[in-house]
């Protein structure tokens, strides 16, 4: 164990109870996907990054492990390292063994147990880097920890695994216009985009033969029993992954097998056969696409990489 210091902001049960309660009043009904990493889901989500059907994941690694020599040119000595959604902590790990000296480690994560299980791990295997780790939702306001007496270099944020395809267009750009800022001028981001492909492709990715990425949804109900004593059978819906074509998205759907009831306390809400709860977004987005987006944020397209199946793509953008 090392001796770290967490920046604690991980939302409260409250929060999620008043999203749970604005997403299933909504129409359609919705619920907001940074509620699927709870301690559960986020050991749930490390094991979709090893299914077979699930090849962002393993297709991003090779693209960060061929190109970690040009990242680190790219950013220079003594780097200053912010990831946003820092999960298990591996793809960071061949960026920090590629990079000159690297000065400071910001994993932010919004799962506090899965944070410092994985910053103690890194911090252990990393003695000269300082680890601070920030437990909190990124889609807010947060500031970076200070650390005093340490010289840094450039300052990156990296946010691999497609999770911008996440956020809807509009909030994407608003997101990277915040992390630019957050960042400072001068500063990188590393960002790992995924590709509009093959219907077939994507929708296996996003329902796996396994069942495990049905699992990972339906945690979202299984969060809601634990946490806040809601009353709903999980069993009685099943995960849907649909690819959007005209909005490029793969959408994430908990359809209700029949009608039944959601209670939440006072609350009541009525499921007819087949309405859904839309819990995720996964946009993909081409290369110049992509570029175009950053540019609106205010970012410079550096340097873009992508596999050579086109699955997958990694851009480097820089802050003026
Ligand atoms: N950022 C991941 C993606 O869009 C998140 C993800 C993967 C996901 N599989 C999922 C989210 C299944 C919800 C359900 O690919």
């Amino acid at each position: 164990m090392t001796a770290m210091r967490l920046h604690d902001l991980e939302p409260s049960t409250e929060e999620f109870r008043r999203a749970v309660v604005r997403g299933l009043s909504a129409t359609p009904r919705t619920l907001p996907c940074k509620f699927f990493y709870d301690e559960a889901g986020s050991r749930l989500f490390d094991r979709i990054c090893e299914l077979p059907e699930y090849y962002p994941t393993r297709t991003e690694l090779r693209i960060l492990d061929e190109r970690a020599g040009a990242i680190a040119d790219l950013l220079g000595p003594r780097t200053r390292l912010v990831e946003f959604g820092s999960g298990a902590g591996v793809k960071i790990r061949l960026l920090l063994a590629a990079l000159d000296r690297p000065a400071v480690y910001v994993p932010v994560d919004i799962c506090r147990a899965h944070l410092v299980a994985a910053a103690d791990a890194l911090a252990g295997d990393f003695p000269d880097l300082r680890v601070a780790p920030v437990c909190a939702d990124y889609t807010e306001p947060f500031a970076l920890p200070a650390t005093p007496g340490i010289a840094i270099g450039t300052t990156a944020g990296f946010f691999p695994g497609s999770t911008i395809g996440n956020f809807m267009p509009d909030e994407a750009t608003a997101f990277l216009r915040r992390a630019r800022r957050l960042l400072g001028p001068g500063s990188a981001m590393v960002i790992g985009v995924d590709v509009p492909k093959d219907a077939a492709v994507l929708e296996a990715a996003y329902d796996d033969a396994a069942g495990v990425t049905a699992e990972f949804n339906r945690n979202l109900l299984r969060r809601m029993v634990r946490e806040l004593g809601a009353e709903v059978d999980i069993d009685g819906f099943r995960h849907e992954a649909r690819w959007n074509r005209a909005l490029s998205r793969i959408e994430m759907h908990l359809v209700s097998r029949r009608a039944q009831t959601i209670r939440i306390g006072e609350q009541v809400f009525a499921m007819a056969a087949g309405e859904t709860i839309h819990t995720e977004n996964s946009c993909k987005y081409g290369v110049d696409q992509f570029r175009s987006m950053a540019g609106r944020a205010g970012y410079l397209p550096v340097t873009a990489w992508t596999d050579a199946d086109g699955l997958f793509s990694v851009h480097v953008l820089r802050a003026p």
